[in-house]
């Protein structure tokens, strides 16, 4: 059978509840839920072709993929392979405006676009639900880039994942925030966030991080809804900080912060202090995320690009769910 070559796009997102921790990591279900924002402008294009060569083919940015991204792209056509039944190699190409392995999250930005090209070009036209698991199983954050917006992951019940699926918590335009993320390093990191959470499973504070989230959720649920930053922001660095610290307490320790994201973190505590509500995200790697006000995101901007060590600066508005483009 003849299929077309799709293109999607999906955009990054940023965890405001973290993900981290898994209660199955063949399928990535997650040991809670979690809620983030869809950015725009940091997005993953990817196309696909199930056009039967003798292997599956992965470009990434031009280039063969590395053995470990080919691999993993891979395995995830074969789980596209088994969910529609067709069977021929695919050709896969996709193209990136985030900077890879920094912890900007372009797994997830990639695994969304995957799902949703992948799918259309092996013939099957998912609901969003049934896309938003499928994306799941390449990257568990991916879930959520389905979505535009404000995101939750639940974590479901079924052993099988299917109820493992995100849905978005308002409807578009709901809430109009920036989220401006310093780059403190492009240096690739050193563990995974699948290593990450595996050295996390086994830190004694752990239990706790999960226990905790239920209330994290319901907090954040609440004042995105009542659109109010303060209580928001305050849950989301609060969730960052607890994720790392159970990281710290692990054998071996995981940290994944370098000096500037400390300074940038201080940063943002000496703008709240002075009145301007800024509030700080970290994921598995040195760059720190601030979700503000959109008025306040270039002084929040220029008070980062200040900071010794930070290479960069990237403002981001809400962004759009993964969609088709070709
Ligand atoms: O989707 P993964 O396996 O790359 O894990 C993402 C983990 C964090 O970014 C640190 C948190 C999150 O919820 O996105």
């Amino acid at each position: 059978m003849n299929s077309p070559v799709t293109t999607a796009r999906a955009n990054v997102n940023l965890a405001l509840v973290k993900y981290w921790g898994k209660r199955d990591t063949a399928l990535n279900l997650p040991a809670a839920g979690s809620i983030s924002l869809t950015l725009d402008g940091l997005s993953v294009e990817a196309r696909v072709g199930f056009d039967g060569g003798a292997a599956d083919r992965v470009e990434i940015d031009g280039a063969p993929a590395s053995d470990g991204e080919g691999a993993r792209v891979r395995s995830f056509l074969e789980v596209v392979r088994a969910e529609s039944g067709r069977r021929e190699h695919a050709a896969v190409s996709t193209r990136s405006t985030v900077p890879r392995g920094v912890g900007l999250a372009s797994s997830a930005a990639a695994f969304a676009a995957l799902a949703l090209a992948g799918s259309r070009a092996a013939g099957m036209e998912l609901d969003p639900g049934a896309l938003s698991a499928l994306a799941r199983r390449g990257s568990g954050s991916a879930a959520r880039s389905i979505f535009g917006g404000f995101v939750e992951w639940h974590r479901g019940e079924r052993a099988d994942g299917r109820d493992s699926i995100a849905r978005p918590v308002v409807g578009p335009g709901h809430w109009d925030l920036r989220v401006v993320a310093a780059v403190t390093s492009s240096v690739p990191k050193a563990v995974s966030s699948r290593d990450g959470m595996a050295r996390a499973a086994r830190s004694p504070l752990y239990p706790a991080w999960i226990a905790a989230v239920e209330a994290d959720l319901a907090e954040a649920r609440a004042a995105i809804i009542a659109r109010d930053l303060e209580t928001l922001g305050l849950v989301a660095e609060h969730s960052a900080l607890t994720m790392h610290a159970v990281g710290l307490a692990a054998r071996p320790p995981l940290l994944y912060w370098r000096g500037p994201t400390v300074e940038c973190l201080h940063r943002v505590w000496e703008l709240r202090a002075a009145g301007v509500p800024a509030f700080a995200s970290i994921d598995a790697g040195p760059q720190v995320k601030v979700l503000c006000e959109p008025g306040d995101a270039e002084r929040v901007a220029a008070a980062l690009r200040d900071v010794p060590g930070v290479e960069r600066v990237l403002v981001c508005a809400p962004g759009t769910g993964a969609e088709v483009v070709a």
